[in-house]
């Protein structure tokens, strides 16, 4: 198959990870028989400096003339600290999800069998968790109406979600429900919020097409707060977007460390693959970010566009194997032992799947 992956690395840690995942991409269609044609190009910080915008539009139509985008991270702390900056890196990554319809963020929470005492949960609460957080990612409160009033000492940030926007990020969720445990728990704050009453109104109106499927559904707080009690109780939820964003972080450590939770973007163009953690600035150049997320990020764009699924086996197989053989960066190493740099565990994935 010949796949053209346009590659996003971006800021930060982003192209260190980025490096990894394409040297394992590589290997693997080497090994099946594929040709890869990476298409990379400027987001973030990096294409701020280079042409003052953050997702400029050479960069969109190379991610819309390739059948998927695989991307690092975006941020950097020259921006954080300068309130008053007028473009910033992170609105390169919401342009880039308006623009290429990035409307579901597929965002999993899975333990390894290895790592379950590296979780700050006790493992018997932790054991067997394996959930999906379906994010709404092109809505409410990030795209609403924003704004100052009475001279800039009031300021506002709307949430609106229309029946539309909730209707198709909530089939994909029934969608993956009937392809799992056909458990499917829609997140909201409906005693609250009006937008919630719509989301649970539409999701209910849903159900009928969907029998089989047993819907739950639970307030945000109350969720933030289960997801670490029993979160192997849960099994498919869908959210709007800034929760979404507040408990896929919560959820992400669950597993041990944020460096190790893939994630995936699709909607209405082609699908974008990156790791949930962030740019990491403190780590750069020290090559100690750990690589796994960004790789099982390229397993799931394998597996999600082009159906590559033994592709995708094989690298969660090698993910595993290293990790069992403690082959890993020094957020995952036990106190004492040796940890390996963010390319050494590259080469040792390689060298598993030449094997
Ligand atoms: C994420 C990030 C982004 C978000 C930021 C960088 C804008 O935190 O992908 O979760 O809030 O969506
Ligand atoms: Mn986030």
């Amino acid at each position: 198959m010949d796949l053209k992956i346009a590659l996003l690395a971006g800021d930060g840690i982003g192209p260190d990870v980025i490096e990894q995942a394409v040297k394992i991409s590589n290997v693997i269609a080497d090994k099946f028989n594929h040709i890869i044609e990476w298409k990379p190009a400027l987001t973030g910080a990096a294409a701020i400096d280079a042409v003052g915008d953050p997702y400029p539009d050479e960069t969109h139509q190379v991610c819309l003339a390739a059948d998927a985008v695989l991307f690092g991270a975006i941020g950097h702390p020259r921006f954080d600290n300068d309130p008053s900056a007028k473009v910033r890196p992170e609105q390169g990554l919401l342009k880039m999800r308006k623009k290429l319809g990035l409307f579901a963020n597929v965002r999993p929470t899975f333990t390894f069998p290895s790592l379950l005492d590296k979780s700050p949960l006790k493992k018997e609460r932790i054991e067997g968790t394996d959930l999906i957080f379906l994010r709404e990612l092109t809505g409410g409160i990030y795209f609403g109406e924003r704004g100052r009033k009475h001279n800039g000492n009031t300021a506002f940030d709307t949430c609106t979600y229309s029946r539309i926007e909730i209707e198709r990020l909530a089939i994909k969720g029934f969608e993956l429900a009937m392809n799992r445990s056909k458990k499917l728990c829609c997140v909201d704050k409906a005693n609250v919020l009006e937008s919630s009453r719509l989301w649970r109104e539409t999701v209910q109106e849903l159900e009928k097409d969907y029998p089989e499927v047993e819907v739950s559904y639970e307030f945000v707080d109350a969720v933030a707060m289960r997801l670490v009690q029993w979160p192997n109780s849960y099994d498919v939820l869908i959210t709007e977007n800034l929760f979404g964003d507040i408990l896929t972080d919560e959820a992400s450590v669950i597993s041990g460390s944020m460096g190790l939770m893939p994630s995936a973007s699709i909607g209405t163009e082609n699908a974008l693959y990156e790791p949930i953690h962030g740019s990491f600035p403190q780590a750069v150049g020290l090559g100690i970010a750990n690589p796994l997320a960004t790789i099982l990020s390229a397993a799931m764009m394998f597996e999600m566009s082009f159906g590559l699924n033994e592709e995708g086996a094989a690298i969660r197989r090698v993910v595993n194997e290293s990790l069992l053989e403690g082959k890993v960066t020094e957020d995952l190493a036990k106190k004492g032992d040796k940890f390996y740099s963010t390319s050494e565990v590259g080469d040792y994935l390689v060298k598993l799947l030449k094997e």
